[in-house]
């Protein structure tokens, strides 16, 4: 199976073999551009804005140069080692039962984000065809987003909409296409960003904003801060879903694994920290920092960032330039994860690549549009307190991917050895942290990840409140 192109998101250049990116940069490039999406300009602000604004930034940077570091590193050393996406490089240890399980929880992770990320790739499609056709004033009017998303028909119209089209590209072949597109898109969204950010952080009374982003109060900790932040930095990272196994087998063994690891998570987090900046502020800005605001959640970019846009005065413009280039990070990382999520299964189940499709297409139907009635007609149906999208959101982020990043740890520490993986990153380049990266995975990661596992279970079960 060595020539399979198809679980190389992202994939910058036409190679269609292992190995098959277009050098270091091109890997990089591929990864980062999976790693910005959603997570990064929907995500982390209102996870952000929730959970205790400086504080959870602080839990977040300590996570991510810790668990985030040693995971990329592992993934894709495990993944380069192997050849194989994660199913298969579990296999390659071993046959059991434990092997297997270990695999596959890595696999389905991204099935099951697939769906409700489309679900908020179809708000975006929603916003980015009311700005243009020149509503700005009335999508920064209060309650908007909320009767919008309490309308299930249309959710689920629009997020069907976003669904087709990325079938579309994935059956039609235009992924290539597209990621050039957004390749072009990307670096304008960094520089739109930036400049609605200073905009925002500029306005009376955002300071207060900044600081509550920017500044660690230790009165906002809660538990649930460190939970929240795992999962986002998981799921941001694009960690513990085996994606980065499959891109890890593609990259040649001259690819500094620990450079381009660093270089990614600064990518990543400068992205996320931008977009809180436009975020947060403005939320104190135009609401006087109102806690119930603050605490809005999923819908908390959708709800600021209109507002902003129309106070800039140029609104409409603003408005389409920016969602345009938010739809485009959002298609391809969807794109992204359908494409793992196929070609997982033609790997394991040996099934044609239609077959694969029809199967994800059914997943995507029921988990979305559950995901889509959720706030809306099915708004009574709660499961553990959770609405459907927000209950997906937390089974994928807060348990199944600690549960894989925690098999990750148990394949590295009790079968594949320390050592070997050492050998893999000395292919290309010196191990510079090895000494850390073996305290990190052998003491911190299990632990902790058992520790917030239990936690955020006991959490949504009513036995104890974080
Ligand atoms: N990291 C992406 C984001 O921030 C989302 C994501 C998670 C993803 N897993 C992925 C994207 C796999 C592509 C492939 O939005």
């Amino acid at each position: 199976m060595k020539e399979k192109v198809s679980a190389a998101p992202s994939h910058p250049g036409k190679g269609a073999q292992r190995s098959g990116f277009s050098g270091k940069l091109g890997y990089i490039l591929a990864v980062a551009g999976s790693a910005v999406g959603l997570g990064n300009i929907w995500r982390f602000p209102y996870l952000a804005a929730k959970y205790g604004g400086g504080m959870f930034l602080l839990v977040y940077l300590l996570l991510m140069v810790t668990f985030g570091y040693v995971l990329i590193m592992s993934e894709t050393a495990l993944g380069r080692m192997t050849g194989k996406s994660p199913v298969g490089a579990f296999r390659a240890f071993g046959k059991s039962l434990p092997f297997c399980l270990g695999g596959w929880v890595n696999a389905v992770v991204p099935m099951l984000i697939v769906p409700y990320y489309c679900v908020i790739g179809g708000w975006v499609l929603k916003y980015l065809v009311e700005y243009l056709k020149g509503s700005a004033a009335a999508l920064a009017g209060d309650g908007y987003f909320t009767d919008f998303i309490a309308s299930s028909g249309k959710v689920e119209f629009w997020f069907l909409c976003f669904s087709l089209l990325v079938f579309f590209v994935i059956l039609a072949g235009v992924k290539q296409g597209v990621e050039r597109v957004s390749k072009v898109m990307m670096p304008v969204l960094v520089m739109l960003a930036v400049l609605v950010a200073v905009y925002s952080v500029s306005r009376p009374g955002a300071w207060e904003g900044v600081k509550y982003f920017l500044i660690p109060n230790f009165d906002n900790f809660s538990w649930m801060t460190v939970v929240a932040a795992m999962g986002q930095m998981f799921y941001s990272l694009s960690i513990a879903m085996g994606v980065l196994y499959t891109y890890g087998s593609y990259i040649g063994k001259d690819v500094d694994i620990e450079k381009s690891t660093a270089q990614v998570e600064l990518f990543d987090t400068a992205i996320a920290l931008l977009a809180g900046l436009m975020i947060i502020p403005a939320v104190f800005a135009f609401s006087g920092g109102d806690m119930e605001m603050l605490q809005a959640g999923p819908s908390l970019t959708f709800i600021t960032l209109p507002k902003i846009f129309s106070s800039m005065g140029v609104g409409a413009l603003v408005g389409v330039a920016f969602f345009l280039m938010f739809f485009f990070a959002a298609l391809t990382s969807a794109i992204s994860l359908l494409e793992t999520s196929v070609s997982s299964l033609e790997d394991e189940m040996h099934w044609g690549r239609p077959k694969c499709c029809l199967l994800m297409a059914v997943v995507m139907m029921v988990v979305g549009t559950t995901s889509s009635f959720g706030y809306g007609i099915w708004d009574s149906v709660k499961i553990f307190g959770l609405a459907f999208l927000d209950f997906f959101d937390f089974l994928t982020n807060s348990v199944m991917m600690p549960l894989a990043a925690f098999s990750t740890c148990i394949l590295i520490i009790r079968v594949v050895g320390f050592k070997k993986i050492a050998e893999e990153v000395e292919c290309s380049s010196a191990f510079r942290r090895k000494k850390l990266y073996n305290f990190f995975l052998k003491y911190l990661a299990p632990v902790c990840i058992a520790i917030i596992l239990f936690s955020s279970i006991a959490n949504v079960l009513g036995w104890i409140t974080l």
